[in-house]
């Protein structure tokens, strides 16, 4: 816990008797341990409202302050890690709308961005940022002309947004009052009750020392706050009556929120760490992927000629993702190994090869002699890696690229995997753009599809009744099979190992065309059999081998694409996926897989974060 990882931006917000800007400073210092680029406040002094943004540190915003200060009693302020546009006070929040009365801050991605950006534009706007922000701050005053009121001009502006967004405004023309939004799980909104004052931000620590007692909003809530209290609805409008909780002082229980286990809080951070993973790195009006990170000059990378990639258990699965999607998105050989294999094999790693080490942990001890053994062969290694400053980070000559996923606590590792998988999909785009095999507007393809994901996984997530169904029936099997085919055959691993290592349940993953020679010898009528089957090009070669499985009693478990009608008739239970690019579907089919281990091992009562016999990381060969 007392790690140093990384989450990003961070929102503050404070109306009452105090100094705002000094509580703004101190719950945005509470949130440094997130990362980020550049800082900014905005403050109602009574007459203005007033911006102070500056690019770096906390130190040099709070600087500005000194030698320009601000006196006001409401304001809002936000740490912020790029996304659309580069690292400029003009990009840092918050942003105004076009009449300068209102105020921004914003954690997540606008999805559709762009379009609405060309839209505003074409009423006559005249941006002054390239930020997603500052599209909301335009749809904000366009709304507020309208309805004079920013509380519904939220509501509109909200209704246009495709994405997870956690946004936070103030207007001039409302004194004294704050109103903040929370769509989907991209960024959370916590308000914090005061005596005579109100606080509201994005993570707990940044108002713990100024009151205990909070109100989480949900997806699709707004609050309107003023120094005397909250009032809560739904988006649609619907009053939501809460009770605030309590923090604890502990910090473990408090960073566990109202979940019941880690591993559940893990999975449903997916959403923001997903967006988290995309920060900085992608620009989606040049189509390209920046990952400045990597330390290969360009002609290098182009004269790659093999890159290994190497991790342990789940690290391992993502590993094989990334070399379907280093080989098809650049042209580039990948070969995978087991951290624990490579150096006992006499790799012939050769001067044209990279070692790509990937590692929630960056502490697992065959992944780092792997790391080692490239050294050795004057072989330069790229980590993908969680924990920052962690060994493999250290030992990464090519770059580190950081998950930026935030601690994981729960010993099955949920949203380590899906991020692994978007930063080694943003690797392969990189390589593939600098090796000539990528044109601009196929890296835009494939960065619109990655934004898009963290709003897809969050629908996979509103539907949690399968899973308690599933666990009912199926918690005293004996043995499970995964199968799935090309890019989601390491997904049936990664089922399979998720499932065994919290339920005890023992599982096999399986590439679906090879159970004929083998597995199938096992399917009875007491054999759940998950098949990952979405409209992809194996998947008429799927529905024959769920034919197979169901042909000799198994129960077929079916990961399909939305709307698949047919599979309703083939399988005796369906689980839905949104589509996205073929390539990319392994971040939306792995949820359910982890879903179902988690239902399952709750239902055998067995303990979710830490299974028997297994440790967070393995240090020890
Ligand atoms: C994942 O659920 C496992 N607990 C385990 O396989 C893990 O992925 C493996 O030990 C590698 O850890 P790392 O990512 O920290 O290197």
């Amino acid at each position: 816990m007392a790690r140093k990882e990384l989450l990003m931006c961070g929102i503050v917000g404070y109306i009452g008797p105090r100094d705002a800007s000094e509580v703004l400073l101190h719950g945005l210092g509470r949130l440094e341990y997130r990362g980020y680029d550049s800082a900014g406040v905005a403050i109602d002094d009574g007459q203005h409202l007033q911006l102070r943004r500056s690019v770096g540190k906390l130190a040099n915003l709070a600087a500005q302050l000194r030698e320009y200060p601000v006196n006001g009693r409401c304001g809002i302020g936000h740490t912020r890690w790029a996304t659309h546009g580069g690292v400029t006070e003009e990009n840092a929040h918050p942003h105004r709308d076009a009449s300068g009365e209102i105020v921004v801050i914003q954690n997540g991605i606008v999805e559709n961005y762009l379009e609405l950006k060309e839209r505003l534009i074409a009423h006559g706007h005249q941006f002054v940022s390239q930020t997603d922000t500052e599209v909301i701050a335009r749809l904000l005053g366009e709304y507020y002309d309208e309805t004079g009121s920013l509380e519904q001009a939220m509501r509109r502006t909200l209704a246009e947004l495709r994405g997870g967004n956690a946004v936070v405004a103030m207007t001039r023309r409302e004194p004294g009052r704050i109103v903040a939004a929370r769509l989907g799980h991209a960024g959370g909104i916590v308000v914090g009750l005061g005596d005579d004052e109100m606080f509201v931000a994005s993570d707990v620590p940044a108002i713990l020392d100024y009151t205990r007692r909070v109100v989480f909003l949900d997806d699709r809530e707004i609050a309107v706050l003023d120094a005397g209290g909250a009032t809560i609805s739904r988006l649609d409008g619907t009053p939501v009556t809460r009770d605030p909780m309590s923090i604890p002082w502990d910090p473990v229980s408090a960073a566990k929120g109202d979940y019941k286990h880690f591993m559940q809080k893990e999975i449903f951070e997916q959403p923001r760490a997903l967006t988290d993973v995309l920060r900085g790195r992608i620009d989606l009006d040049h189509g390209a992927v920046l990952l400045d990170e990597l330390t290969f000059r360009h002609q290098e990378l182009r004269q790659l000629e093999r890159i290994y990639a190497i991790g342990c258990g789940t690290a391992w699965h993502a590993a094989l993702v990334a070399k379907f999607a280093i080989e098809a998105l650049a042209r580039l050989r990948v070969e995978v190994d087991y951290g624990s294999e490579f150096r006992y094999r006499d790799p012939l790693i050769g001067e044209r090869a990279a070692v790509l080490a990937i590692t929630q942990s960056g502490e697992t001890v065959d992944t780092l002699a792997a790391m080692e053994e490239a050294r050795r062969q004057n072989a330069k290694s790229i980590a993908i890696v969680n924990a920052v400053g962690s060994q493999a980070a250290r030992l990464a000559d090519g770059g580190a690229i950081y998950l930026h996923a935030g601690p994981e606590i729960g010993v099955a590792s949920t949203k380590a995997f899906t991020t692994m998988l978007v930063a080694s999909y943003m690797l392969a785009l990189r390589l593939g753009a600098v090796r000539g095999v990528l044109s601009a507007d196929e890296v835009r393809r494939y960065i619109q599809a990655l934004i898009e994901l963290p709003g897809k996984v969050e629908r996979i997530l509103e539907r949690q009744s399968i899973y308690e169904e599933l666990a009912e029936r199926y918690h005293g099997a004996r043995d499970a099979l995964y199968l799935g085919r090309q890019v989601n055959y390491p997904i049936a691993l990664e089922g399979a190992l998720k499932l065994k290592e919290i339920s005890y349940i023992h599982a096999e993953g399986y590439p679906a065309g090879e159970m004929k020679h083998g597995p199938i010898a096992l399917i009875d009528r007491d054999l759940p059999v998950v098949c990952i089957a979405i409209r992809d090009s194996v998947y008429e070669k799927m529905i024959s081998n769920i034919e197979q499985v169901r042909a000799r009693g198994g129960h077929v478990i079916a990961i399909a694409a939305e709307g698949d009608t047919l599979m309703a008739s083939k399988a005796d239970y369906v689980i839905e996926v949104p589509p996205t690019l073929p390539l990319l579907t392994p971040v939306l089919t792995s949820i359910p897989m982890q879903l179902i281990a988690y239902h399952m091992a709750v239902h055998r009562g067995c303990d979710v974060d830490q299974p028997r016999n297994l440790a967070k990381s393995v240090t020890v060969e």
